[in-house]
């Protein structure tokens, strides 16, 4: 069964089993680490319409190891994905709802200090983080569908 919701102007979409299906542990009715397969992320060419430089938006997914706030970017043709949690204190980048690029709209941009973050692979370039990334999350597309990997 597939859950959507909105939390702070984010969609967060999550799959939750029911019954004795793949990943879902019937000893305890909780979702396993497979289940993460499953889950769906947003649909990029509905959600990030490809723009004339970087598009981001956050989404907030239900794991079977807890809630996580995502950014998902696409950039210079490629969709990426990472931890919506700043290197320097692990603060969400962003203050309003899907605000993570800078004036120029071209790098990501913590609200809180002001690092300034490559979205192509999420390096700190300018603040009190440089040397540090944002950690960077595996997911995949299929079917339009961006999902997040088991082990992302
Ligand atoms: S919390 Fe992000 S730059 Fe300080």
């Amino acid at each position: 069964m597939l859950f959507a919701r909105r939390r702070g102007g984010h969609v967060s979409f999550a799959v939750f089993a029911r019954g004795e299906g793949a990943g879902h542990d019937p000893r305890d009715g909780k979702l396993t680490a497979d289940d993460n397969r499953a889950i769906r992320i947003c649909e990029p060419d509905v959600d990030l319409p490809a723009g004339d430089g970087p598009v981001a938006r956050g989404f907030t997914v239900d794991t079977s190891a807890g809630t996580r706030e995502l950014i998902v970017v696409r950039v210079a043709g490629e969709l990426k994905v990472y931890e919506n949690r700043c290197p320097h204190t692990g603060v969400a980048l962003n203050w309003l709802p899907d605000q993570f690029l800078d004036v120029q709209g071209e790098l990501l941009q913590c609200a809180t200090h002001g690092a300034l973050f490559d979205p192509r692979d999420g390096r700190c370039l300018r603040g009190p983080c440089v040397g540090q990334s944002l950690h960077a999350v595996a997911a995949h597309v299929e079917d339009g569908v961006l999902y997040l990997d088991a082990q992302g």
